[in-house]
């Protein structure tokens, strides 16, 4: 599967979706996978596929429970996992007309204060003498404004962001901070859509993906092409041309 075999792993949002997809993929490589998830009898069922996967219930939104979870691993292992990836998020579908503050601010504490949370428990019990993986799951909507997008693209743009900010500084510490960034899964987040998504991945599929660019070492695995190759042509473009397009995607959405 991967040129780098992990030997622990402590998969956040594991339970469904990419995530659980990436446990089974990681479990069946033999690497001996912790996975978190707040539905604690979901997570347990699911544990109970593999032999080498233990369950532990989380909410990453809570930072003493995050602060716990990281002190049992490393009371149970005396070291951190090799892997650790945040991958739990929550998603509303959300533009101008749905516009809502209350679910705005409930996906930024899942999918931004819930990485901070994570990442400050995880600096705080770190010590310097092994190195560590943490990969957050992002995506391409965080790196611009998309139409549709109001919700959920700054939750991530803010992840990215956070993590382009501290990856130089924890680097002394030992920790390798990455970013995973997917174009569409087809999980129960993506059902919520109803709109047309190019190149819409079975989670195996990005699992796989995923798993092989973190072995490889790279700060950004983003995936597939060409899909992720416009997104980032568009990144680039000026904000003219940017909004010409997105008017054009608004129309294409709008119902007649
Ligand atoms: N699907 C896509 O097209 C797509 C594209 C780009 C990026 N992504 C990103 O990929 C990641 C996985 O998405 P997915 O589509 O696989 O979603 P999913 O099937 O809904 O999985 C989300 C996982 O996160 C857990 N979770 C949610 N809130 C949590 C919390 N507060 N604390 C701990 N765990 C929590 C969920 O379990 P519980 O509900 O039991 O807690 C579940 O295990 C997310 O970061 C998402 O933003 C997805």
């Amino acid at each position: 599967m991967n040129k780098r075999i992990w030997k622990q792993a402590w998969i956040i949002g594991g339970s469904t979706g990419l995530g659980a997809a990436m446990v089974q993929e990681l479990a069946h490589a033999g690497t001996e996978v912790v996975v978190s998830a707040r539905n604690s009898e979901r997570l347990t069922n699911f544990c109970n596929h593999f032999v080498n996967a233990s369950a532990l219930s989380l909410d990453i939104t809570d930072q003493d429970e995050c602060n716990q979870a990281v002190s049992m691993l490393l009371a149970k292992n005396e070291a951190l996992p090799d892997l650790i990836i945040l991958n739990a998020a929550i998603y509303t579908p959300m533009n101008a007309r749905s516009l809502d503050p209350a679910e705005c601010a409930r996906m930024m504490d899942v999918n931004y204060q819930g990485v901070v949370n994570m990442l400050s428990a995880l600096l705080s019990h770190k010590s310097d003498d092994k190195e560590v993986t943490v990969a957050t799951v992002t995506s391409p909507s965080g790196w611009r404004g998309l139409p549709g997008g109001a919700g959920y693209g700054p939750t991530k743009a803010a992840v990215i962001n956070l993590v382009e900010s501290l990856k130089t500084e924890v680097e002394k510490q030992g920790l390798d901070l990455r970013l995973v960034n997917p174009g569409f899964i087809k999980t129960r987040l993506t059902d919520k859509n109803d709109f047309k998504m190019p190149q819409l991945m079975e989670p195996e599929y990005a699992a796989k993906k995923a798993l092989k660019g973190l072995a490889s070492g790279k700060f950004d695995t983003s995936f597939p092409n060409p899909f992720i190759f416009y997104l980032k042509l568009l990144r680039h473009l000026p904000y003219r041309m940017y909004f010409w397009i997105a008017r054009k995607l608004v129309k294409k959405n709008e119902t007649p």
